[in-house]
């Protein structure tokens, strides 16, 4: 099979590495529930956005595990493995790499349809499911119902990959008329609604007449606050900025869940990565 791997800088590696340690986390404390008595408790994994399996690493040439390998490696094991990916091409690939797994689901078509439709309902709370969830898309095009429903169903933890450098570039312009419809219209259906506009400029307008830009921070903490307010989700701690070597913002990931257990481990995990990133 010909397939096309990203090459990916540090701040991915960072992420993979995040990915990598809380999936270890989450699932040994579920293990420990189900031992405790929970027998019934399943939990799966969901990568929503899904990759080929592996990347190039730019910084040492080498390939590199994507998300949902690394997920296959976790232990102890999730229950079910749910990977989506819109690019069939890089759909087989996930199938071919998966083998003959039985736990293992590859989704080819766009992931906002799929898992409202066929994965979320694998983890509900009646039946003792509960689900960690990635949402790593390379630009904007996530939509809020998807966020809103793994906010709402109580069981659902997800790490939300937010495209700021894309926001800024098309959606988000210093001045407003230059921002591209199409990229405010996603951003609309990534936050919810239009409030964004009221998040994202001052109601105080500059000297040529329209409003300031609010800094990254502040829109991150917009979103922030949404997720609790509207999505639902008890705790999110402050998103890990992903940035370049010259210190510009490319993404926040943010983490969103209902156990403050859940948000203190990512909190350190964050940290942890943010001192090593120097920031
Ligand atoms: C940033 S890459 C994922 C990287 C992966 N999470 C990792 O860390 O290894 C984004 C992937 O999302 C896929 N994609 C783009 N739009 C999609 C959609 N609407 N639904 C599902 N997959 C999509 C692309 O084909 C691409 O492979």
């Amino acid at each position: 099979m010909d397939i096309q791997y990203d090459e990916i800088g540090i701040w991915s590696e960072v992420k993979l590495a995040i990915i990598r340690e809380y999936a270890s986390a989450y699932s040994k404390i579920m293990e420990a529930k189900r031992q405790d008595g929970l027998r019934r408790l399943h939990w799966i994994y969901i990568d929503a956005y899904a990759g080929p399996g592996f990347h190039i690493s730019k910084t040492s040439g080498e390939l590199v595990k994507g998300s949902p390998l690394i997920a296959l490696d976790t232990n102890p094991p999730f229950h079910g493995y749910h990977f989506i990916d819109a690019d069939a091409s890089r759909a087989d690939q996930l199938h071919e790499l998966a083998g003959p797994r039985a736990d293992v689901h590859v989704y080819s078509e766009d992931c906002n349809t799929v898992l409202l439709r066929d994965v979320f309902p694998k983890a509900r709370f009646e039946e003792y499911g509960r689900a960690l969830c990635l949402l790593d898309p390379y630009n904007i095009n996530l939509t809020w119902e998807v966020i809103e429903a793994a906010g709402k169903s109580g069981t659902i933890e997800i790490f939300v990959n937010f495209m700021i450098m894309d926001i800024n570039r098309n959606a988000l312009r210093r001045d407003p008329e230059k921002s591209l419809p199409l990229k405010m219209e996603q951003l609309t259906r990534l936050w919810g609604d239009e409030s964004w506009k009221q998040a994202g400029y001052s109601s105080v307008g500059n000297l040529f007449g329209y409003s300031e830009k609010v800094s990254n921070e502040e829109f991150a903490e917009a979103f922030r606050r949404r997720l609790v307010e509207k999505a639902g989700f008890k705790y999110v701690p402050a998103p890990m900025p992903m940035k370049t070597k010259s210190n510009s913002t490319i993404y926040y990931l943010y983490f969103a869940s209902q156990k403050p257990a859940a948000a203190h481990i990512v909190k350190d995990i964050f940290d942890k990565y943010r001192k090593r990133q120097g920031l």
